[in-house]
């Protein structure tokens, strides 16, 4: 524990910030740390409540640690994010969703195919981090040789959202080049794809297609929502599948229990977004003076709240701090909750799903093939590297 008491970007914390939440929740459920500045709510009913009182707690200065409001949907608070939410809902429910199932199946399969193939191989580099980048390309029918910048423009932009704090002028600029050479992208692809639109079922052409009830998307908003698509759905999904994967190597018991019992792949998803979210945390600014655990937060206030912690909140899950794969915890908050719960949840299942089912049926063993290492950054939790045998 720092002076401070807990510092998110304290790199010890970062390594494994576990039993910091523990105290967080037991000591200092309320937390002040005065050298950031900033509020930190851990208990599983505190953030839950939180998220779901966006008058209070606002997330117009954007969900990072640096006030920066973005126009995106998830940087704004109802009615301008209802607004937006309802027109691009309907294309990620499952039932939309249903059109994409055999793409990502044979995805999943080849790419699992060739991993077998090499029987040794870093799980994140050939399976983990490419696959959702591979998904969202072909939903929006993006052509393959721009599928490498696709993954630096996500990684660059993820990674400002997480440092930030002690982020150089340079990295600064490379953070804007980075976000202005996406949104030009995407504007090139918009021009080239209005005209055929009608005709086309790719997830770009839904977007510029008005929705169901009549309501269209400004081209400006289309590109900034193709950018957030993008940097939310990537390193997110990546991370779900190898921290689910490094905790399923440590327990074989449990490997074995869903190789014979396939109808627990989905419990076993839920438990990994429990046990190790890939989110660990986004802030709020609050917008008037509350209180919360007898702890004033005055208006204007950066408040850290808590996902990572609070689904390891003993009053919520008993003996959170240990993985069963049977626990089926459909309450855990790891796609957020509140009016900015996680619009690609079903498709990060989904994918999650026919990954884990296409390992389950080709692989019998897998195990560590060297030292997994662990994402740095404070907000998202995953692997870096996780070098596997299989076979
Ligand atoms: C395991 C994977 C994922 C996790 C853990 C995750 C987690 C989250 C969380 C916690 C939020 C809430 C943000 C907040 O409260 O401010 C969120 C929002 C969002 N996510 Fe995900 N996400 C994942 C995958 C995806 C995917 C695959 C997509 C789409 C391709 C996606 C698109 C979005 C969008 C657009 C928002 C903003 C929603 C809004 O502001 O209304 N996410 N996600």
């Amino acid at each position: 524990m720092t002076e401070s008491g807990y510092d998110p970007f304290d790199p010890a914390v970062i390594g494994d910030p576990y039993p910091h939440y523990r105290w967080l929740r037991e000591q200092a459920p309320c937390h002040y740390n005065a050298e950031r500045d900033i509020y930190v709510l851990s208990r599983y009913a505190d953030v839950r409540a939180a998220l779901s009182n966006f008058e209070l707690f606002s997330s117009t200065e954007g969900v990072g640690y640096e006030r920066r409001p973005v126009p995106m949907m998830i940087a704004y608070d109802p009615p301008e994010h209802t607004r937006l939410r309802r027109i691009v809902a309907g294309r990620f429910t499952p039932r939309a969703l249903a059109q994409w199932h055999e793409r990502i199946e044979a995805i999943a399969a080849d790419m699992v195919a060739r991993a077998v193939e090499a029987g040794e191989v870093d799980l994140v580099e050939a399976l983990a981090g490419p696959f959702p980048v591979q998904v969202i390309a072909e939903m929006m029918d993006i052509p393959m040789e721009r599928r490498a910048d696709f993954k630096r423009w996500s990684d660059n932009t993820v990674e400002a959202l997480g440092g930030a704090v002690d982020a150089s002028p340079e990295e600064r600029a490379k953070v804007e080049m980075t976000i202005m050479e996406f949104a030009m992208y995407f504007a090139e692809v918009l021009r080239e794809r209005r005209p055929e639109a009608a005709d086309r079922d790719d997830l770009i052409s839904l977007l510029i297609r008005p929705s169901d009830d009549g309501e269209a998307l400004a081209d400006h908003e289309i590109i900034s929502f193709c950018v957030l698509l993008l940097v939310a759905g990537n390193e997110t999904t990546t991370n779900l599948i190898s921290n689910t994967a490094h905790h399923l190597m440590r327990l074989p018991d449990h490997w074995q229990r869903v190789v014979e019992d396939p109808s627990l792949i989905g419990p076993l998803i839920e438990e990994g977004l429990r046990y190790d979210a890939p989110i660990q945390g986004f802030f709020r600014n609050t917008l008037a003076e509350t209180t919360v655990a007898g702890v004033t937060i005055p208006r204007g206030a950066k408040v850290f709240l808590l996902y990572g912690a609070a689904n390891r909140d003993p009053a919520q899950f008993p003996e959170p701090d240990r993985f069963r794969v049977e626990r089926n915890p459909l309450e855990h908050i790891a796609f957020g909750f509140g009016p900015h719960t996680c619009l690609g949840a079903h498709l990060a299942r989904l994918e999650a799903r026919i990954l884990t089912r296409h390992m389950l049926e080709r692989v019998t063993c897998m195990k560590p093939a060297g030292e997994a290492v662990r994402t740095q950054n404070p907000l998202l939790r995953g692997m870096e590297s996780l070098p596997v045998k299989i076979s």
